[in-house]
């Protein structure tokens, strides 16, 4: 009996040391999935993916094409953005590919390619076909589909499909963004018919249909890559922007390949590691030499006020060398000197305690632009594989100009360059050589999509926000570091720095009486912006106490998801 008892004792230790090892072979996993997306729809199109056996890139897959439908003004088949996955390696690992499905230019874009008379035109960068650089959203899709999915596109691009045919309501954040691109939209016969009622916003409620984009779904769904960038679909859209005075190619088409690049790390002091948006993506950078520098400062047990001028201060310095970087295929970004541990300690001992920097002390100027659309979502599945993407067609609406029959609506990408590198354009803009226009170039981009991983915590950040999405992810970061709870990082009002101009961007809410005095005696000058800014979303999933958590900005209409598929 008492041998009995040992044996059965000894298989129960057996058996308890196998699973432990299997455990810490495959890796920790999540006791739930987790989808936070802009919009209810969009994450049900990729709830939907894991239910039916699909994995998160499945699900990444369905999630951007419900978007491109119930999102129009946010990012579609027409536009361009960024994928990080992470992709378990089986023994407790991860490997972290980046995706670039950034829009490039035009084979025949050139550095002037907005001047007339002398004169770069903004509005031609803007609205229009001459605004789109070739899209990259269909490719990348398909490169998901046969790379990293489970899933054919017939299955993943079905709720999509279904969307687009049957339409969806009208809410709020599309009558803003349509009132605020009404008079663009009006001026294309297509855009008009499909975006708007009888050349009017359209009033809540009210159900847009998208017949075409319905087709042009079903022919990638058919065809992958070659569905959209060839044939007939190819055809049709250079036809449709050369009619309207644009300048693409089938060339330009045939030629468009995402690339897979490698992510941008960085080894935190804490042990984990930041991952983020490499070139052509300045997002990624500006986040990493941020959280190096605020590592060399006096951040923990010190008063709120002097936290946030040690952001704004290192801000300031990040962005300021935001000018050195473009395409990595087209020049050489410094990214060894621009994170280089001594450089950033340097920067840091750079910051004085009790007195703002003026930027004009630091380096010759440079001036970003903002805005407030685009879209950004991430997925987890029970595996551990995660996307975190973020995706635009640039100005809401992007150029406000669809392809006649093909429901596509097209970005206005080709403004993220800078049109003038010796002076600024319309929109002070101003320029860099290594962000001028050239054929084939992708234009430099905000777009942050980011993780924090280590053995014991992982977490996905991401939104909109043009140039201030790298400040709105860092702020999320700290308030992780700062252990609050999931529904304050995206919650938090915010505030932002951008090297020039020389202000503290802020929202209203986001300083005290008593800080915003302390603030301007040091030097700082305040600028609260009108309305609420970003739309971040973030997945937390604690490996150690096998916890999931997600939570959505409130100023949006997004709900995190968090279930067993
Ligand atoms: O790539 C970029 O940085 C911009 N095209 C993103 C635009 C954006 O986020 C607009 N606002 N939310």
């Amino acid at each position: 009996m008492l041998f009995g008892n040992l044996a059965w004792h000894a298989r129960l230790v057996a058996g308890c040391v196998l699973l432990l090892s299997l455990c810490v072979q495959a890796g920790p996993q999540p006791p739930q999935a987790a989808i936070v997306s802009a919009h209810p729809l969009a994450s049900a199109a990729g709830q939907r993916m894991l239910q039916e056996g699909g994995n998160a890139f499945d699900a990444a897959i369905a999630i951007s094409a419900a978007l491109a439908v119930v999102e129009p003004y946010g990012s579609g088949l027409g536009g361009g953005g960024f994928y990080l996955l992470r992709q378990p390696d089986g023994h407790g690992g991860a490997s972290y590919p980046f995706i670039d499905a950034r829009e490039r230019a035009p084979l025949a874009a050139h550095a002037n390619l907005y001047r007339r008379g002398g004169k770069v035109q903004p509005e031609l960068s803007l609205n229009g076909p001459l605004a789109a650089a070739i899209p990259g959203i269909p490719a990348a899709l398909a490169y998901l589909a046969s790379q990293f999915g489970q899933l054919p596109l017939s299955t993943s691009l079905a709720p999509a499909i279904e969307l687009a045919e049957q339409g969806f309501a009208v809410d709020e954040v599309y009558r803003q963004r349509a009132s605020w691109r009404r008079t663009a939209l009006q001026a294309d016969a297509t855009s008009a018919r499909l975006f708007l009622r009888d050349g009017e916003v359209p009033a809540a409620g009210s159900v847009l249909h998208q017949p075409e984009l319905a087709n042009t779904l079903r022919l990638l769904a058919r065809d992958g890559h070659a569905g959209f960038y060839g044939g007939d679909l190819a055809d049709q859209l250079v036809e449709g922007v050369r009619a309207a005075g644009g300048i693409w190619s089938m060339e330009d088409l045939a030629s468009y390949q995402v690339v897979e690049r490698p992510a941008l790390r960085l080894s935190l002091d804490n042990g984990e590691t930041l991952i983020s948006a490499p070139p052509p993506s300045a997002g990624g950078v500006a986040i990493a030499q941020s959280l190096a520098m605020l590592q060399w400062l006096p951040w923990h047990n010190t008063s709120a006020v002097d936290r946030q001028h040690a952001v704004v201060e290192v801000l300031r310095r990040a962005y300021r060398d935001r000018r050195l970087l473009g395409d990595p295929d087209h020049v050489s970004n410094p990214l060894s000197a621009l994170l280089d541990s001594r450089y950033l300690r340097q920067q840091a001992a750079s910051i004085e305690q009790h007195r703002a920097t003026p930027s004009a002390e630091l380096a010759p100027p440079l001036t970003l632009h903002e805005g407030d659309h685009t879209t950004h979502f991430s997925v987890l599945d029970l595996q551990g594989r995660a996307v975190s993407a973020t995706l635009s067609i640039n100005l809401p609406f992007g150029a406000a100009f669809t392809v006649p029959g093909t429901g596509v609506l097209l970005n206005d990408e080709m403004d993220d360059f800078a049109a003038d590198s010796q002076g600024s354009n319309a929109y002070g803009l101003a320029g860099s050589q290594a962000n001028s226009i050239a054929a084939g170039k992708r234009p430099l981009s905000s777009m942050s999509p980011s993780f924090i991983d280590s053995p014991t915590r992982f977490a996905s950040f991401g939104t909109p926000g043009g140039s201030r999405i790298p400040s709105m992810v860092l702020l999320a970061m700290l308030a992780r570091q700062d252990q609050q709870p999931i529904t304050q990082w995206p919650a938090l009002a915010r505030y932002h720095h951008q090297f020039l101009p020389d202000h503290i961007e802020h929202e209203k809410d986001a300083f005290t009486l008593e800080q915003r005095a302390e603030l301007q005696r040091r030097g700082h000058t305040l600028k609260a912006v009108g309305r609420r800014y970003g739309n971040l979303h973030v997945i937390a999933w604690h490996k150690a106490d096998n916890h999931l958590s997600a939570a959505s900005d409130p100023r949006g209409l997004g709900q995190p998801l968090v279930f067993k598929p």
